[in-house]
């Protein structure tokens, strides 16, 4: 079956408690539930991981290219704005990634409209709370089969 690395960055275990006006009130646990019963409609396995700490995020891509991950679908958090070792990471396994966000970062402060992951990624969807993670996963399928159908470099 499809093995899907769900991958959460900093802060994002507060979710629930944390900013509840810009990220709502479901936990990380809830919205890992939404994905399972996802998973098991439409015949994926998701991964979870979160972590606090970049470079447990850079191992944890590095085991997902070891392990038969298909693809990543990653809200990177702050990271997303900073780590260059997270995009190596990423360039290193050669794994298709859907970035995502719960907010909308280009309505929010400057800073939060750089990503170093955008223009690596398979696509990136935000902006729209949890139901980002289902449909980074529904895009991430769809790549994945475009790339069976036609396995040409993309
Ligand atoms: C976030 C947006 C980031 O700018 C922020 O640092 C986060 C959450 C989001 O999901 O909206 O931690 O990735």
């Amino acid at each position: 079956m499809t093995r899907i690395l769900v991958l959460q960055g900093p802060n994002l275990n507060r979710l629930g408690s944390r900013e509840p006006a810009r990220y709502g009130r479901k936990t990380l646990e809830e919205i890992h539930g939404e994905i399972l019963r996802m998973g098991e409609r439409e015949g994926f396995s998701p991964v979870f991981f979160q972590s606090n700490h970049e470079g447990a995020l850079v191992d944890r891509i590095h085991q997902a290219g070891d392990e038969g991950i298909s693809g990543i679908v990653a809200n990177l958090g702050a990271y997303t704005h900073t780590s260059i070792a997270i995009r190596d990471a990423i360039l290193a396994v050669g794994l298709p990634v859907v970035e995502v966000h719960l907010s909308n970062v280009y309505s929010r402060e400057p800073f939060r409209s750089r990503s170093l992951i955008a223009d690596i990624a398979a696509g990136v969807i935000g902006g729209l709370g949890p139901v980002v993670y289902r449909l980074g996963i529904l895009g991430l399928l769809d790549c994945l089969e475009q790339r069976k159908q036609d396995p040409a470099p993309h």
